[in-house]
């Protein structure tokens, strides 16, 4: 989620700097897969936030959120109709949740940031269809993430295709640049008008991160804990997030451990 910063830039970052946020977007990346087989029913999401805690900081580095403007934990941890900043707490897993964990890590000053789905138990299939559809919104908006593209094509073949299946797109909440801060220019709106927007260039490293809805696009913020962003209509919610590099081939993607995506040959 995304703070607007009207003033600055996009930062082209150097080859250093890119394989700095490389690590920690792999140390992010594995976190999740070492958090994975704990995300079953029975187990409340403060032990999940803990075990990411505990991992985080055995491989030397910060979890992002803690104390970003105010946020009390080490993860985002959202379930069901939680779009997004969940607050990992007492809640217990139970058979046919939907959980997004969400990571941000800090390695030797760089900034990596992914999110992945988790479904516990035997889950419906319409929950499942959610999720396929959210995972193939992040693939749509890498492919969109090549030089002398319109940012907003991102966003603009994300809500065409999660529109077809009847779903609707968070518009209240964007990807964002990501590397040497937590939430840098530009902002990656997941909905966005075609040819919108500045155009990609290669050394630029940013987040996509669509919240798909199962029901209306709409958010409301829990008025006590400030945080936990959920669908007004109580429908579900999905999002997967990746931090990627636009290079002059296709996306790198920075916390892709599954190599499910192409890696380019060189960046500049
Ligand atoms: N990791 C989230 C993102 O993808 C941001 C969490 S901000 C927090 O941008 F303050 F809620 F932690
Ligand atoms: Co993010
Ligand atoms: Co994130």
């Amino acid at each position: 989620m995304a703070f607007r910063d009207t003033k600055s830039k996009i930062i082209i970052k150097t080859l250093q700097q890119i394989e700095g946020i490389k690590k920690s977007s792999q140390l992010a990346a594995l976190t999740l897969k070492a958090v994975a087989p704990h995300v079953k029913a029975g187990v409340n999401t403060e032990y999940l936030n803990k075990f990411c805690a505990d991992f985080i900081r055995d491989h030397k580095a910060i979890a992002a959120t803690l104390g970003y403007h105010g946020y009390p934990k080490e993860s985002c941890i959202s379930v069901n109709d939680v779009i997004c900043h969940g607050i990992p707490g007492k809640y217990e897993l139970r058979d046919g949740d939907i959980v997004n964990i969400d990571i941000t890590t800090i390695l030797d000053g760089y900034f990596g940031d992914t999110s992945t789905m988790f479904m516990i138990g035997e889950v419906s299939d319409h929950a499942k269809k959610l999720i396929g559809v959210a995972k193939e919104c992040l693939a749509i908006g890498i492919r969109q993430s090549t030089a002398g593209n319109y940012l907003g094509n991102i966003g603009f073949e994300i809500n065409k295709y999660a529109t077809s299946f009847g779903f609707s797109v968070v518009y209240e909440f964007c990807g964002h640049g990501v590397g040497l801060k937590f939430h840098e220019e530009p902002e990656v709106g997941h909905v966005a008008d075609k040819n919108s927007g500045p155009k990609l260039a290669p050394g630029m490293i940013y987040t996509i991160e669509p919240m798909i809805n199962a029901g209306k696009a709409r958010s409301k913020v829990d008025r006590k804990d400030g945080w936990t962003a959920r669908t007004i209509d109580g429908k579900l919610s999905a999002q997967f997030e990746h931090t990627i590099c636009v290079t002059k081939e296709e996306a790198l993607v920075l916390t892709d451990m599954d190599n499910e995506f192409k890696i380019p040959h060189e960046i500049f």
